[in-house]
């Protein structure tokens, strides 16, 4: 018999060899516990590989297989919380307030403790997420992740065509134009804006400089973060699948949630 050339008999051979790493480990390093403690979540069969429950020896590629631990994803870590609040007008979104002006953190639970992502106005109503996700916070908060945000704005008169269409194109500010939004107008004199940067008191500038300054301003979207029936003053933590698709969302895929 020919033998096969030196690098087809090389190929095979790497071939042979297990691909990524053993899952109680990939779990043990992402801090879900000793590797004894997560061979035993996956042998009580809670740990999930790509939608299928996994097995004791299975290799997995973090790149590109999902990896989830009862339904949360493994890049959430245990002692991770997620709220969503409705932030009143008057609330300040800071940790501390030196004027003792009553803060956003003072809305959710105490412990433990949590900050909020990027900021609203004091006078600003609506969605904030507050969190110690310290690596999501930044990724969302980065402008180059391009989170979206959406605001209704009620807004002095009601801005014609060109009006819409600058703040669509790119509005001149003191701080640079501003990168192209989306811009609708549901009614006379309110409009829905929808911006990635984060930049200082962004939307009132912006419909400022169009000539229509705003009267009332409400967030009501973060990424794929949406919640019409969040009363103002209230708070809830986000869902397995909502932080997921926040996550995903932070790693630059758009979705809304399922
Ligand atoms: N843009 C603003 O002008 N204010 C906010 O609070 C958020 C976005």
């Amino acid at each position: 018999m020919v033998e096969p050339p030196l690098w087809e008999q090389l190929a095979a051979k790497s071939a042979e060899l297990p691909q990524g790493e053993r899952l109680q480990k990939v779990l043990a390093v992402r801090g879900w516990g000793s590797r004894r403690l997560c061979e035993d979540m996956i042998s009580e069969g809670r740990v999930t590989v790509n939608g299928e429950v996994a097995v004791l020896g299975r290799r997995v590629d973090t790149d590109h297989d999902v990896v989830e631990v009862d339904g949360v994803p493994i890049g959430v870590k245990p002692g991770l919380v997620y709220y969503l609040l409705n932030k009143p007008e008057g609330v300040v979104t800071t940790a501390h307030d030196p004027q003792g002006r009553p803060t956003v953190v003072e809305i959710v639970p105490a412990e433990p403790r949590v900050y909020p992502v990027g900021r609203l106005d004091q006078a600003t109503e609506g969605l904030l997420l507050l969190t110690n996700d310290g690596d999501l916070a930044h990724r969302l908060a980065h402008p180059s992740h391009g989170v979206e945000k959406e605001y209704l704005a009620e807004v002095e008169g009601n801005p014609g065509s060109g009006a819409v269409r600058r703040l669509r194109d790119g509005v001149e500010l003191d701080d640079g134009v501003t990168a192209p939004a989306k811009v609708s107008q549901p009614s006379p004199g309110v409009l829905r804006i929808t911006i990635h940067e984060g930049r200082n008191r962004q939307v009132r500038r912006m419909c400022e400089a169009v000539g229509h300054p705003v009267n009332r301003l409400v967030r009501v979207r973060i990424g794929p973060l949406r919640d019409a029936a969040l009363a103002p003053g209230e708070w809830r933590e986000l869902t397995q699948a909502e932080v997921r698709r926040l996550v995903e969302a932070a790693a630059g895929d758009t979705r809304p949630i399922r």
